[in-house]
């Protein structure tokens, strides 16, 4: 198999980096600048590119590149740090930029020099997104001047014969108008890839992988029902069978028919699917309490005790399997940014079951690969494309205590607005949508009565990375349905507001 190694110098975009590559049907893995020469001989790349990252090459703490990997005879791509990196590892000069217009942030027009196969069939000019301050101020030998911006004569590097190519800018992200081609260029016409890898190919050398590793082994995996757990099920289901044993904890926090979704789309298959119904005692311990993080962390220690208490019963296993995916590996072990939440996923786990090994399937799929392997595992798409679905579940879209009674108020709410979107071909306009209880009751009339119960809000955000979001606009048309529709069908509820608050300052979900 064909792959391209990329070199993470610790820049804000090397998930995007890995994503235009594999976008081409060409693999790829995101591996830290540290990785040892032997390592990467082994891995065999066809290609590698060096990212970019926050420092300046010539700190005494800046990260390198063992020099020897430039004589491995692989195309070799370097952006921004990674450009700057190239340069000085073979002999230029790099300085910092001498004056503020030197220093380039944002949109700006580069020149390009066509004959360069990293601009192919681009026009000569066009709009490239750049962030530095420093500058190939001398070029080694061999390279020459391949891109130019008014403020920096290095845009671009190159030094054809050795297979050498550097961008001061980045064509990952979107604002880089041709950066898809140039990438393109550098796959295809550079690197030679044939760019025929699918995630049926995946599939197959799992599958084999999987075999090989779990042997006549028994493995344990957590199905929480949404779209990882999930497939990573379907996947090792296909490739172990009745050795896969599946724990779903239904905590009776799901959505209208989840559950029993969920229990479908695995019953003809030949794996052993436990469902433990938690329902019972999710409530008890939430009952009277409020507070939203300490609901959160009431829920994920239950989720541990009801998963070790059925991991018992079982015994030992050989392997504990996980849904991690590519961006949870790349974005493990990533600052220390302030929480805001604790979120509840299946973390945890491994402290309390005794298994020899951890198998993560998934860990080099990106979502959407990860959706496309679930189609092709024939899973069900109302399964597979089901938007993000947070761990603690509608505990945390119920402002407030958590009851029964609320629950099946809002899971009725929900649905009509799920059903109203879809019905509307509006699924797929926003990244997430749905309703949350608010903890108000407000006087309304409603056949000619006086009324005193509770508002429902409908969220629907777009977003990229759920790190920021906006709310969506929906047509008044169907909000107006929408809204109808839970007043006249959901006794206990006579208002319904719609959110409109982006994230920041909100967060998306409501606790
Ligand atoms: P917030 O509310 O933090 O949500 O803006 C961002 C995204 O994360 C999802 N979310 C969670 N997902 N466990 C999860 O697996 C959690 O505890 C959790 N809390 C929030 C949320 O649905 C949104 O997509």
């Amino acid at each position: 198999m064909q792959k391209i190694l990329i070199l993470d110098f610790g820049g804000q975009y090397n998930r995007l980096i890995a994503r235009r590559v594999r976008e081409n049907h060409v693999y790829c893995e995101v591996h830290p600048w540290s990785m040892p020469l032997e390592e990467i001989r082994s891995y065999d790349p066809i290609g590698i590119i060096f990212t970019g990252g926050p420092q300046s090459v010539y700190d005494p703490t800046a990260p390198h590149v063992d020099p020897r990997i430039f004589s491995l005879g692989v195309p070799i791509l370097g952006i921004c740090y990674g450009c700057q990196l190239l340069a000085q590892e073979l002999g230029g000069r790099v300085s910092p930029a001498q004056s503020d217009t030197a220093r380039e942030y944002g949109k700006t027009t580069v020149r390009f020099d066509l004959s360069c196969p990293l601009f192919s069939g681009l026009p000569e000019e066009s709009v490239v997104w750049m962030s530095h301050g420093d500058y190939i101020a001398c070029l080694p030998e061999g390279f020459s001047l391949s891109a130019e911006s008014a403020a920096c004569p290095s845009a671009a590097v190159c030094d054809e014969a050795r297979g050498f190519y550097g961008v001061q800018f980045h064509p990952e992200v979107n604002h880089t108008e041709y950066g898809r081609a140039i990438l393109k260029n550098f796959l295809f016409l550079i690197c030679k890839a044939a760019g025929d890898w699918t995630i049926e190919d995946f599939r197959r050398r799992s599958v084999e992988e999987i075999r090989e590793k779990v042997d006549d082994g028994r493995v344990l995996l957590a199905l929480s029902g949404g779209v990882d757990s999930s497939v990573a099920a379907a996947l090792l289901s296909e490739a172990v069978g009745d050795r896969l044993i599946c724990v779903f904890v239904d905590h009776g926090l799901l959505r209208e028919n989840e559950a029993e979704e969920v229990v479908n789309a695995f019953a003809d298959r030949s794996l052993r699917l436990i469902r433990v119904d938690a329902e019972e005692r999710f409530l008890s311990w939430l009952s009277g309490i409020s507070e939203p993080e300490q609901k959160r962390k009431i829920i994920g220690e239950e989720f541990i005790r009801v998963f070790e208490e059925e991991a018992r019963k079982i015994g030992a296993v050989d392997f504990l399997a996980q849904g991690t995916i590519y961006p949870d590996v790349i974005e493990s072990g990533a600052g220390s940014a302030a929480v805001i939440k604790s979120h509840h996923n299946v973390g945890g786990l491994p402290d309390i079951v005794e298994f020899r090994e951890i198998l993560e399937p998934l860990r080099m799929l990106f979502k959407d690969e990860v959706r496309e392997l679930g189609l092709s595992l024939s899973l069900p798409e109302s399964l597979v494309m089901r938007q993000p679905f947070p761990g603690p579940g509608l505990a945390i879209r119920i402002i407030g205590e958590v009851t029964r009674e609320k629950l099946n108020i809002l899971r009725r709410a929900d649905a009509i607005f799920r059903e109203e979107m879809l019905r509307n071909g509006l699924s797929r306009s926003c990244s997430q949508y749905f309703a949350a209880l608010t903890n108000m009751h407000s006087v309304g009339v409603m056949g000619d009565a006086r009324s005193y119960d509770c508002a429902v809000a409908l969220r629907a955000v777009t977003t990229e990375d759920f790190m920021t979001a906006d709310w969506a606009r929906l047509p008044f048309d169907l909000l107006d349905r929408v809204s109808n529709r839970i007043v006249n069908e959901v006794p206990g509820v006579n208002r319904v507001f719609y959110d409109i608050t982006g994230k920041p300052p909100a967060t998306v979900e409501y606790e």
